[in-house]
């Protein structure tokens, strides 16, 4: 009997529990032993849950108790995550989570500490909810050269942006379809300002090139500034609007890293990433472009990579490929790493003093703005013809870098 203990009953706590129930014959099988779960750590009482009886409010019960040998921590937010998580490993508990947050700011350490202490440390579910993508990642992908890895990484979000292109949905009904749904965080501004796309792509920083950006470090830019003007002018050459997490590795090993809406062309893959699903690409050499894709938030789908990582620990013991972090906070700009044409909408702007300040452009007809596609630009050279457009008096409405 394998003794698992559950922190936080919420969405994907209660998707985990009701999994190992409902799935008990096919999870048995695979990891090879009957899992119980002894306890479920909540702030509140659950009396007409079926798992009412395994419900404690104290962390020092699963702590003290040796039968338990891995928690798992799906309570969200840094704190008390944190300090219950580096608790359970130094007692020599395995622990697993789907909290980006606290990856994300001490991923570092818990992969040293688990390491220390002979334990597995995963966060399959934290990156990408049902995707199994970081295993693969991190056993499978690593001897390429990577120059990118990038992902539309926040379900609720591209359900939003897929809502406001598809059936014309405004912002809020869209966001709280989605919160109705389960989909969004306690705080639905970690998901429209991007902030939970920029832990999940410092998460996959790191997983690539073993530096994980600290967050504040990583340009961070959410989705409600995205105005109906965009979704059409994006329609009118062929794109849609997607929130990228992305992570440019350059030949010598630079990186640059940002959470931003870029318009992606219609035939590519990502572009037609619809809905609360979310998708992870890898670019390396020779592997070329491989993408990983499925639901990516949402009870049922971010339990079953919870209990994948359950069944990989019981299936092989201590997490021998586990990868090793190292905490960094300089990450190169966009200049140095890439090129890349933007879409712009300005207003007192024409097309001749846009071509003067930016080079030959697509103009892109909008009724009541100057809209048009730039060449190739660094991101120095964006910000010098911005300020040459701006000084003959335009102002930038919207300004989005295309893949
Ligand atoms: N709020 C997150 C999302 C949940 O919408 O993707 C899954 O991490």
């Amino acid at each position: 009997m394998t003794n698992v203990a559950i922190l936080g009953f919420g969405v994907v706590g209660g998707g985990v529990a009701k999994l190992l129930t409902d799935n008990k014959n096919e999870v048995t099988a695979l990891g090879g032993d009957e899992i119980n779960v002894k306890y479920i750590l909540d702030l509140r009482d659950f009396p007409d849950s079926e798992f009412a009886d395994r419900v404690i409010h104290d962390f020092s019960v699963i702590e003290n108790d040796e039968e338990v040998d891995t928690v798992i921590e799906v309570m969200g937010g840094s704190h008390p995550a944190y300090e219950y998580t580096v608790r359970s490993l130094s007692r020599g508990k395995n622990v697993i989570t789907s909290n980006k947050e606290v990856v994300a700011n001490f991923g570092d350490e818990f992969l040293a500490l688990a390491k220390e202490n002979g334990v597995s440390y995963r966060f399959e579910a934290a990156v990408g909810g049902g995707i199994p993508a970081l295993s693969p990642i991190i056993s499978c992908v690593k001897q390429n050269k990577l120059s990118e890895i990038r992902g539309i990484l926040n379900g609720t979000t591209n359900y939003i942006l897929t809502k406001m292109f598809s059936y014309g949905d405004n912002f809020e009904n869209a966001l709280s379809d989605a919160q109705s749904k389960g989909y969004a965080e306690r705080n639905p501004d970690a998901d429209v300002l991007g902030t939970d796309a920029c832990r999940k792509i410092a998460i996959l920083t790191a997983l690539a090139t073993g530096k994980l950006p600290e967050t504040d470090t990583i340009p961070t830019e959410g989705i409600t500034g995205i105005r109906p003007e965009d979704v059409s002018a994006a329609e009118k050459i062929g794109c849609k609007i997607k929130l990228l997490g992305r992570c440019v590795i350059s030949e010598d090993g630079e990186i640059a890293v940002s959470v931003a809406p870029t318009l992606i062309p219609s035939d590519k893959l990502l572009a037609s990433v619809s809905g609360v699903f979310n998708a992870i690409e890898v670019v390396g050499d020779p592997i070329g472009e491989v993408m990983f894709y499925g639901p990516g938030a949402g009870a049922g789908s971010t339990a079953s990579a919870v209990v994948g990582d359950l069944m990989q620990i019981m299936c092989s013991g201590i997490n021998t490929a586990a990868p090793v972090f190292e905490k960094c906070r300089q990450t190169s700009d966009f200049s140095k790493v890439l090129k890349a044409q933007y879409y712009i909408a300005a207003k007192n702007a024409c097309a001749k003093c846009a071509e003067a300040a930016f080079g030959k452009i697509a103009e892109i007809d909008a009724p009541l703005e100057t809209a048009f596609v730039t060449p190739y630009l660094t991101d120095a050279e964006l910000s010098e013809s911005v300020k040459k457009l701006t000084e003959s008096g335009a102002s930038i409405i919207s300004k989005i870098r295309i893949l």
